[in-house]
């Protein structure tokens, strides 16, 4: 007797490199809790259904609690000879309630829709953990935009300098993307709540037994529709790894500005010590090991994702072995979110910017000339011709070696009559950052009540 749940049409026990491949308790034991909640709707449908008399019923029960408690303590574990948790958890019971009634309780279910049961009621408990981690990350871009609610900065596009932008405009940028995750998150859960026990091996159970009961036991909206469904499909799990993947992406991001703001040649941050690491030889040495380890683990989450996907292209219905590697991609996101994203959010919430250096880079790299383009646009000239204007401001500028709001009244109605000096209106950040000021704009007002509504949206995630 090797401890396997299916010994009984084979001459002996598989070789010891089936028995090696075939493992799966050292990742899959994080079920056993979800495991031993199933085995305990389970039950009681069997009971419902004629198939447990009230004394085994409750027999079943206690056997049972007392496993579920030596699991939590740590005193049953899975033994080498154990495939996985199911088969590991139904020699624990049946230590516990004899092998009369312990049997018994297979009757009805499969490892194929236990399993796909437990991997949804994993993951949408994880769900609501990691969407609690982002919204912490939420927090504090949304605390920083809070603290400095005038300070301007060189908004960029290609990197280069844009448009002045505030600050806490551009961390609300990152607030987003992050609460869209969330609610993908929640979107997710939505699909996920429909429970896959009952299904059986693939085709559903003979024996009356109530898969609505157990489902709503296990916390889930309902069952599935369709037993082949259940234990086949793991498009649930890939759409959690995506969701997975995209926090990693947008957290890697947020990260990858951090990194470059914490140069020398930058200067927009400093990291707080608690946050950043040192050098084993060179003394000086700060650095953003958080935001390098968040970008560099957004291609493991990304693997996550990948991974999975590659191991479910080409799977012929119904369930397939290889649907046992769905589980460690997204152990794996779960565990790298768990340990990311408080980290993100502490660096972020310590972050000190100095907002005298992002003040003075603001309109550097002659980012106020489309302000002078939209002034002419103001004065009714046509964009075409304006936007030339303006360039050629730009020109002047970069030959003299000067800013725009140095150009001489002289230089610029040499440049065009249009240009007069009331155009120095528009020449600073203050006026060009509060000029955009249609909703989703730059304007201080707008971002004032973006902050309002990105903090409205967290509260109601
Ligand atoms: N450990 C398997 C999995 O994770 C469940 C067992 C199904 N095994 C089987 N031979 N039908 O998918």
């Amino acid at each position: 007797a090797s401890g396997a749940l299916w010994g009984g049409r084979f001459s002996g026990g598989p070789a010891d490199a089936l028995a090696a491949l075939s493992k799966s308790t050292h990742f899959d034991w994080r079920l056993a809790r979800l495991d031993i909640a199933g085995s305990r709707a389970h039950a009681r449908v069997l009971h419902r259904a004629g198939l447990l008399d009230e004394a085994e019923l409750e027999g079943m029960l206690t056997a049972l609690d007392q496993l579920d408690a030596d699991v939590t303590a740590g005193v049953f574990t899975p033994a080498v000879e154990d495939e996985d948790v199911h088969s590991a958890l139904e020699r624990g019971l049946i230590e516990r309630a004899g092998p009369v009634l312990g049997g018994k309780l297979r009757a009805g279910r499969s490892r194929n829709d236990q399993i796909a049961t437990q991997v949804r009621m994993y993951l949408r408990e994880q769900a609501t953990m990691i969407g609690a981690g982002v919204l912490d990350v939420v927090d504090s871009l949304c605390e920083q935009a809070a603290a400095h609610p005038g300070a301007a900065m060189p908004g960029r596009t290609h990197l280069q300098h844009a448009q002045p932008v505030l600050l806490a405009h551009h961390l609300l940028a990152h607030a987003w993307p992050l609460l869209r995750d969330v609610e993908r998150l929640q979107d997710f859960d939505r699909r996920a709540a429909y429970s896959p026990y009952g299904s059986g091996a693939l085709a559903g159970s003979s024996l009356g037994l109530d898969p609505a009961a157990v489902a709503a036991e296990l916390g889930f909206d309902g069952p599935v529709e369709n037993s082949i469904d259940g234990t086949a499909s793991r498009d649930l799990v890939a759409e959690f790894a995506f969701v997975s993947a995209m926090i990693g992406v947008n957290l890697s991001r947020i990260s990858e500005e951090v990194i470059v703001w914490a140069t020398k040649e930058f200067a927009f941050v400093t990291l707080h010590d608690s946050f950043s690491t040192g050098s084993s030889i060179m003394p000086q040495k700060k650095n953003p090991d958080v935001a390098e380890l968040a970008r560099g683990k957004s291609g493991r989450l990304i693997g996550d994702l990948t991974g999975l996907l590659a191991t479910l292209k080409g799977l012929p219905l119904a369930y397939n072995r290889d649907l046992q590697e769905d589980k460690e991609p997204v152990f794996d996101a779960v565990d790298t979110l768990g340990l990311l994203l408080p980290a993100v959010a502490g660096m972020v919430a310590t972050l000190t910017f100095h907002t005298d250096r992002l003040a003075e880079l603001a309109p550097q790299g002659f980012a106020l000339a489309t302000d002078i383009a939209e002034w002419l646009v103001r004065q009714g000239v046509p964009f075409r011709d304006a936007h030339e204007l303006a360039g050629a401001c730009v020109r002047v500028c970069e030959e003299r070696d000067i800013e725009l709001w140095d150009l001489t009244d002289e230089q610029l109605a040499q440049i065009d009559p249009a240009l007069t000096p009331a155009v120095r209106e528009v020449l600073s950040v203050e006026g060009a950052l509060a000029s955009r000021d249609a909703v989703g704009g730059t304007a201080p007002v707008r971002v004032a009540e973006q902050l309002e509504a990105a903090r409205g949206r967290a509260r109601s995630l």
